[in-house]
């Protein structure tokens, strides 16, 4: 069984070697937009299939209706506007119906994109609707606010040729995961999404998935991320330490999601689920506070928000998974499901907390983290100073 990408086709808008030639040539001689780490992430995963179906930047209907209804114009379900913003004086320049050339932050053509449409970026019903929160103190909000007003709508023709992860070899396209899960044989696929080191609750949860299907895509985002986040390359450490020494290797692949993290908590439960689909997975693993940040959503939020949606449209299964934590009193990672322990026995640690230990130079404790990743993470606080 094939899981289908969302909405039936795998979208690639990678520029094949003659047009990427032609676009290079004719670019000079379109109004150009500077695109910040953030948009040339959301148009590496258009172009590559990521968020199939896209094939560009939404224009205002598809925006409106993913805001007000979580859905596309075709009904689909969608969560979170994916928009290529513009200041006012760079959205002056463009005409509808022209092309216009984007590019990365070093200078590099990125892309061009078919001027479709401009539009205002209804910002404070947008934050309402995906962050449940116009407080720009939430860091998705906060990014929100600091892009231009402007958005700009059209289908995107990818001519950039170099990483934009830094983990080349561990950047699976969507078509790539597919073929290795075809070739392993894996017909159910569980992805997991993460910012964080993977601690032992992480483990736990992602084993419990395992025990269920043919085989775990451990997925790390590795787009932008807040400042106080585990850098990439610290956690990329940590996974391929984690998954040598502890997983089995033959039903476990690292490959990573090269998105930028929104912070919107279920909103986005919903788009990382999407992403992985596109990406061939079957199920998809939703835990505690998923995406969540601060005290912004509630614990199982980002759950109770697929009961909401048609998941039969959305494809792709979600596994839920409950607070997960060491109990004392029987030795092992459990949950309230699990556990006979009194609240007194059980060894809740959050990646906040264990940032707040690193800080203060202790090592996380073995109920929280495998002890190789205790030391990678010791090491990278002490460098950082
Ligand atoms: S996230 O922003 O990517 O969601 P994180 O990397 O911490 O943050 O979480 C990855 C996944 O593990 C999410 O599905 C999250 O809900 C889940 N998760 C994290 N910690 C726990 C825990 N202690 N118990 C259960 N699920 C957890």
């Amino acid at each position: 069984m094939t899981i289908q990408p969302y909405g039936g086709v795998l979208v690639d808008r990678v520029a094949g070697a003659a047009e990427a030639d032609s676009l290079r040539g004719a670019a000079a001689e379109m109004p150009r937009l500077q695109i910040s780490e953030w948009t040339l992430s959301d148009l590496y995963l258009i172009a590559v299939g990521g968020l199939s179906p896209l094939e560009g930047f939404m224009g205002r209907e598809a925006y409106e209706s993913v805001v007000e209804h979580m859905r596309l114009p075709n009904g689909l379900p969608w969560s979170i506007p994916v928009v290529l913003p513009a200041t006012d004086d760079e959205a002056a320049a463009l005409s509808v119906g022209q092309q216009a050339a984007l590019y990365a932050p070093d200078g590099e053509l990125a892309a061009v994109i078919d001027v479709a449409e401009v539009f205002d970026r209804e910002r404070a019903r947008e934050a309402e609707n995906v962050f449940r929160t116009t407080d720009d103190a939430h860091p998705g909000v906060a990014a929100m606010y600091r892009m231009g007003g402007k958005c700009v709508g059209g289908a995107i023709h990818y001519v950039y040729g170099k990483d934009i992860t830094g983990f080349p070899a561990e950047n699976l396209k969507p078509a790539e995961t597919r073929a290795a899960f075809a070739a392993k044989g894996w017909e159910t696929v569980v992805a997991f999404q993460t910012r964080n080191p993977i601690h032992r609750a992480h483990e736990y949860i992602q084993k419990c998935a395992l025990e269920t299907v043919d085989g775990l895509l451990v997925h790390p985002l590795v787009g932008e991320t807040k400042s106080d986040d585990i850098p990439a390359d610290v956690r990329m450490a940590c996974y391929h330490v984690l998954l040598d020494g502890y997983y089995p290797v033959d039903r476990v692949m690292l490959s990573v999601l090269p998105a930028a993290m929104r912070y919107a908590g279920p909103r986005e439960a919903i788009f990382h689920s999407i992403m992985r689909r596109n990406y061939g997975c079957s199920h998809f693993i939703v835990g505690r506070d998923h995406a969540g940040v601060g005290d912004y959503y509630g614990t199982y939020d980002a759950q109770k928000i697929f009961d909401e949606i048609d998941l039969d449209a959305l494809g792709i299964e979600p596994m839920k998974f409950e607070h997960s934590f060491y109990c004392l009193r029987t030795k092992q990672m459990a949950t309230a499901k699990t556990s006979p322990a009194s609240l007194e026995e059980r060894v809740f640690l959050s990646g906040t907390k264990v940032r707040e230990m690193l800080s203060r130079g202790e090592s996380p404790p073995e109920e929280f983290t495998r002890p190789e990743i205790a030391a990678i993470l010791m090491k990278s606080y002490q460098a950082r100073g």
